[in-house]
């Protein structure tokens, strides 16, 4: 597993190593913590292995293939944040773009030819029509998913150079939560550029208000809706795909969210009826390059690989407060 230690990786750990399967991880812990992967260990009960190291170092990243010898990976690594690729493209399509070539080049030389890779439903750019499913027209507005839809390009393209060769991208909507147990969960470094930890700390007294960003998109009440996915379900989703991808060989792409728009206000109104926090909001301008109505047709997932969310809403903003009560410097404490 690359990118391993970070958000999404520790979630989907946890389900792996609790269905049995036996786990390597690569990470360069740039966005992530090694405690994160301690609180792993004691959860699950399981070891697993870790080496520190940056995917575009081939030679580190087979030096590791060649001993784990896995019979698939699953590829998290990479950078994130929209606005940051816009700032500094090129270390976007040196990290993710790079990144992905070098892992391939060492799975080459294993003969592992089965891989599940963490794209984004920000491939899709805008909305022709909704909710996306995997046939809408995909036009990015940002070298971030520009490299997502790259690094789907070049996994489709290597897939047909093997018989055995299996390629599922997970296009993911907006990951929210944290697991149950409150001990992993998001830990972003410095202000939060996402709504629900942001949305955490204003209702924990570490910041005063929530910047909403625009009131007057053309939804019910005028703020962005989006398809909050429980991070437990989508960690779900990767073992469901890992399954797949050993007794499947081709290319497959899946949405992976839940077919529900929440908006801004929508998602703090839920999260004060839950935690009994009243979250105060200001209203600025938009924020440059959102959308007005951004959630998934999940169907494919459903019928291929058998996965639907399971978790509520209600369950997001409870497992987000409960990592953010329990840690309020995330890892650091
Ligand atoms: C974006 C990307 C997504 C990427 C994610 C990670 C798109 C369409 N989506 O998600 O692919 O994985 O970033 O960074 O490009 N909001 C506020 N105040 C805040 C923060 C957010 O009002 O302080 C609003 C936003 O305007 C938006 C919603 O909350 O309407 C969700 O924002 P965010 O959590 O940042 O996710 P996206 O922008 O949807």
């Amino acid at each position: 597993m690359t990118g391993g230690a970070g958000y999404i990786g520790t979630h989907s750990i946890i389900e792996l190593l609790n269905a049995g399967h036996d786990i390597s991880v690569i990470d360069d812990l740039s966005n992530s913590h090694i405690a994160a992967l301690q609180r792993v260990r004691k959860l699950t009960k399981r070891d697993l292995a870790f080496m520190q190291a940056d995917l575009c170092d081939t030679t580190a990243v087979s030096a590791e293939l060649q001993r784990f010898r896995p019979d698939g990976v699953i590829h998290f690594a990479g950078l994130k944040a929209v606005g940051a690729s816009v700032a500094r493209p090129l270390d976007y399509y040196r990290k993710n773009v790079g990144g992905t070539l070098s892992l391939l080049a060492g799975m080459e030389r294993v003969g592992c030819h089965k891989i599940v890779f963490s794209s984004s439903a920000t491939v899709y750019g805008l909305p022709q029509y909704l909710p996306y499913d995997e046939q809408h027209p995909t036009v990015p507005v940002n070298p971030y998913g520009h490299t997502k839809l790259m690094i789907e390009q070049i996994l489709r393209d290597w897939s047909v150079t093997h018989r055995d060769a299996s390629a599922v991208c997970l296009r993911y909507f907006n990951p929210a939560g944290a697991h149950p147990s409150g001990e992993i969960g998001e830990n972003p470094k410095g202000v939060p550029d996402n709504l629900m930890p942001f949305l955490a700390q204003v209702a924990s007294g570490h910041r005063p208000a929530l910047t909403v960003f625009g009131n007057d998109f053309e939804t019910r009440d005028g703020t962005g809706e989006r398809d909050y996915i429980h991070v437990v379900d989508l960690a779900r989703a990767h073992l469901a795909a890992i399954e797949h991808v050993r007794t499947n060989s081709g290319f497959q792409v899946f949405n992976i969210g839940t077919g529900r728009g929440v908006t801004v206000l929508e998602l703090a109104a839920a999260f004060t009826r839950m935690s009994g926090r009243p979250i105060a909001t200001t209203v600025t301008a938009r924020r440059s390059g959102d959308l007005a109505r951004f959630y998934a047709n999940a169907q494919r997932a459903e019928k291929t690989l058998g996965w639907t969310a399971q978790k509520s809403l209600f369950d997001i903003c409870a497992d987000a407060w409960r990592w953010q009560r329990q840690n309020p410097d995330g890892y650091d404490d």
